[in-house]
């Protein structure tokens, strides 16, 4: 069999801080990789130059990963389709926003036994309808797609900080496969069948660590936190078996993508770091989003916004008071200190 030619389909915090580990393992497992990673950059200036020159000359993600050096057989490619061609295993981590236009681009054009992995958090409702972006990817592409989460503030990753993470599988040898891909002695890679378990978690603390933020920008302190942790992981663990099959109750407090996610997000993701700028400086998330993330993408109030639709269309919002709580203060104007009226 051949080398599995590995693409990485988003550059952004997260997306560069993983084809860093990538691409260095890679060149460590050249039994199994092709050493060459190609990386689609969406392209845009930064400081009058192109954003792939600068990540291939200078080889940093000088916009979202500034000051982390990357490996130099991660190469940048602005054309998406010219960023998969030949690629047997894809990597998507994008923000969730740009997901339908890429796939759009690439449908089609995948050939049949590709493997993908999604990293996306977030969940992609229409009507009464929900899916995890996992599935959205395997339907419109024809591939096997796995999930991959956990508690991975990208900076900290980026510096090799120890961290852990999960993999969702959906046939064991892929799962070994991404462990292989992704796995250092600092950034530890648990695989488990849980490919929907995985991707909920990822997507539902999102909208916790809003509230955590809601929380310090009251400043309610540290036991209000806890609580608020506790019912949104009650939250998430109910959303996900009221109307998922297959999802693993294990996945919520023994994985990384569980728990620790909640947890790491809660304290210091940006979801929470604008929900507390929310309330004490009076913005919307539109500014805060464009005044303090210098082109990272937020998606907490989104699939807050997601979710609370869905549960609309079943008739089951008061199933989810904090969701709703969360949905109602993000977007209605619903006052802030009623954070915690309903729950
Ligand atoms: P990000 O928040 O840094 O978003 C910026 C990215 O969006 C850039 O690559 C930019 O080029 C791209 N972009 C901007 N406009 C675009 C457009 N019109 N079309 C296409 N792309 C456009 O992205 P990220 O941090 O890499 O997050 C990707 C996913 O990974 C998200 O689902 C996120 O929740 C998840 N994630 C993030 C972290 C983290 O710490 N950053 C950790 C774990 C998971
Ligand atoms: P934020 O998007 O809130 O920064 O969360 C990052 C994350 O998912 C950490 O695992």
């Amino acid at each position: 069999m051949g080398k599995e030619r590995v693409a990485i389909i988003g550059s952004g915090n997260w997306g560069s801080a993983i084809a860093r580990i990538a691409g260095q393992n890679a060149k460590i497992h050249a039994d199994v990789f092709e050493e060459r990673v190609p990386i689609w950059v969406f392209e845009e200036q930064v400081d009058g130059k192109k954003l792939t020159e600068i990540i291939n000359t200078t080889h940093v993600n000088a916009k979202y990963l500034p000051g982390i050096k990357l490996p130099e057989n991660v190469v940048a490619v602005p054309d998406v389709i010219e960023s998969v061609k030949d690629a047997t295993a894809l990597v998507f981590v994008l923000p969730h926003q740009f997901l339908g236009g890429v796939l759009q681009s690439l449908e089609g054009k995948i050939e049949k036994g590709v493997k993908a992995i999604s990293l996306i958090k977030g969940v992609d409702v229409e009507g009464s309808d929900i899916h995890i972006y996992a599935d959205v990817i395997e339907k419109r592409l024809g591939v096997s797609c796995s999930a991959l989460s956990g508690a991975n503030i990208a900076d900290e990753v980026a510096i090799d900080k120890f961290s852990e993470t999960t993999v969702g599988y959906r046939k064991k040898e892929e799962g070994e496969l991404w462990q292989r891909l992704f796995a250092t002695p600092n950034f530890r890679v648990n695989i488990v069948a849980d490919v929907a378990g995985v991707s909920l978690c990822g997507a539902l603390k999102n909208i916790v660590a809003v509230a955590a933020g809601l929380v310090d920008g009251l400043e309610y302190g540290n036991n209000s936190k806890a609580a608020i942790m506790r019912i949104g992981l009650i939250e998430m663990k109910n959303f996900c078996l009221e109307f998922f099959d297959d999802v693993k109750v294990e996945t919520f407090l023994e994985e990384s993508a569980g728990v620790a996610d909640l947890i790491t997000s809660c304290l210091g993701g940006r979801n929470r770091k604008t929900a507390e700028a929310f309330v004490k400086t009076k913005k919307p998330f539109d500014q805060l989003e464009k005044e303090m993330l210098n082109g990272q993408k937020l998606q907490g109030i989104h699939t807050a916004k997601d979710v609370h639709n869905f549960l609309h269309s079943r008739n089951r919002i008061e199933g989810y008071p904090l969701f709703e709580t969360i949905y109602q203060i993000c977007w209605h104007d619903t006052p802030v200190d009623k954070l915690t009226a309903r729950l």
